[in-house]
């Protein structure tokens, strides 16, 4: 199938992942699917402006299906990372739950008992991981502002869930060698990271309007790259 978008290091595929299967190639899987929470962003006032995306949602969202099928597909042989939903069931075979945490801009609207909603889960799957004694904490910080309205949604044009640079580069930095998976690639932070880190990236995606937004991406990287050089 011919890639939506390719060039030195990263390939984009547009289409379903279930059925476009290049990225079972890769050596090592950094992914963030549909979390399974049917979720939809709340009206947060004329502050805080919704896009069609996040008042669309995320496709294939209602359940953990897609997430459980891909992750089947690539194997427990093999190295995984996986973004999901702490309150939801995690897929079979997780090693590791680390735990991303979110600036404090984060979850206010869906908090419990007074306690935000700013982490996510990120699983540790499949082997090839090392071991030994541990150097670093299982939670992962951002620096960036990350909530819709101020931060990088609105950045990067409108995709309502779309990781921190620094936490993908932090996650890759932990990754054996080799190109690197992500079949729900949405704005593309894991391409882009993978990019900035010299790797080699091939993504999918299902919806057109993100493929067109990673595209824009990893344009403007190498036109900012042109202008340094
Ligand atoms: C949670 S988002 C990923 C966000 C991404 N990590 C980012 O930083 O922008 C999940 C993405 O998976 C896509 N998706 C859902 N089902 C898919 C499928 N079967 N194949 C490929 N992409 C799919 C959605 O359109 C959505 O953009």
């Amino acid at each position: 199938m011919k890639p939506y978008y390719a060039d030195d290091q990263v390939t984009l595929y547009h289409g379903d992942c279930l059925e476009i299967t290049d990225w079972l190639a890769a050596d090592v899987l950094v992914t963030d699917p549909p979390y399974g929470r049917a979720w939809r962003q709340g009206d947060l006032g004329p502050a805080h402006p919704r896009n069609a995306a996040s008042l669309d949602g995320i496709a294939n969202d209602a359940d953990t299906t897609v997430r459980d099928r891909a992750l089947h597909l690539w194997g427990s042989n093999r190295p995984a990372m996986s973004f999901g939903d702490l309150t939801l069931a995690p897929p079979a075979g997780v090693k590791l739950t680390a735990v991303y945490q979110k600036d404090n801009t984060c979850g206010l609207r869906g908090a419990i008992g007074g306690v935000r909603r700013d982490a996510e889960a990120i699983y540790f799957l499949g082997k090839g991981w090392g071991s030994g004694i541990g150097g670093r904490s299982s939670v992962f910080i951002t620096s960036a502002r990350v909530s819709s309205a101020a931060g990088i949604v609105a950045r990067h044009g409108g995709h309502p869930h779309t990781k921190p640079g620094d936490v993908m580069e932090q996650l890759l930095e932990l990754c054996p060698d080799g190109v690197v998976a992500d079949p729900f690639a949405g704005s593309g932070s894991t391409l882009v990271a993978a990019r900035n880190l010299g790797r080699k990236a091939i993504g999918v995606e299902l919806e057109e309007r993100y493929c067109e937004l990673i595209a824009k991406r990893l344009d403007q990287m190498a036109l900012d790259f042109g202008a340094m050089s």
